[in-house]
């Protein structure tokens, strides 16, 4: 590959410069800078923002109130953009049992503390990752890890309804 003495090239005309190229100046101008690449994330060309698919979330609480039903928490997430996981905490939603709100992984995937139930909506998430089909071999296909549990692909929207940690169900 053939190569060019750029200090050479500046203070010198080079023989592998073509004719005319003697200075910084004309080395900037033969070599142009390219432009970085940008992307527009905020709206379209035109500057209207671009509305976003979003996905209504209903979380059924893990224990009935007084009255024997069982409370409705109700969430929404722009689709495909977060973890079923970080929309629970992020909306102060219960997750965690006892024992997993001070032992779980983080959302590592490794300590099975984040187990929901989908009752509805299985259709808007993303497929079992590998960790999910080791966690849940002979489990219910509507058992998730939520911090394995992408909610919405970007283009989906409607309403996933979630049931909290189903091992309290008899
Ligand atoms: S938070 Fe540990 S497996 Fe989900």
């Amino acid at each position: 590959m053939a190569s060019i003495n750029i200090l050479s090239a500046i203070s010198h005309r080079s023989p592998e410069l073509p004719a005319g190229v003697r200075t910084s100046q004309n080395l900037i101008s033969y070599y142009p800078r390219r432009r970085p690449r940008s992307v527009l994330c905020a709206g379209s060309p035109s500057g209207t923002p671009i509305e976003k698919p979003e996905i209504e979330l209903e979380f059924i609480g893990p224990k009935p109130g007084s009255d024997g039903s069982y409370p409705v928490d109700k969430a929404k997430a722009i689709s495909g953009e977060k973890l079923l996981r970080n929309i629970m905490l992020d909306n102060k939603i219960e997750l965690y049992a006892t024992y997993g709100k001070v032992m779980n992984c983080g959302g590592g995937g490794s300590c099975g503390t984040c187990i929901v139930e989908i009752i509805d909506g299985t259709d808007l998430l993303n497929e079992r990752t590998n960790t999910e089909l080791r966690y849940f071999k002979k489990k219910p296909e509507s058992w998730r890890l939520a911090c394995q549990t992408i909610v919405g692909n970007k283009e989906n929207s409607g309403k996933v309804v979630v049931q909290r940690i189903p091992q309290w169900k008899k």
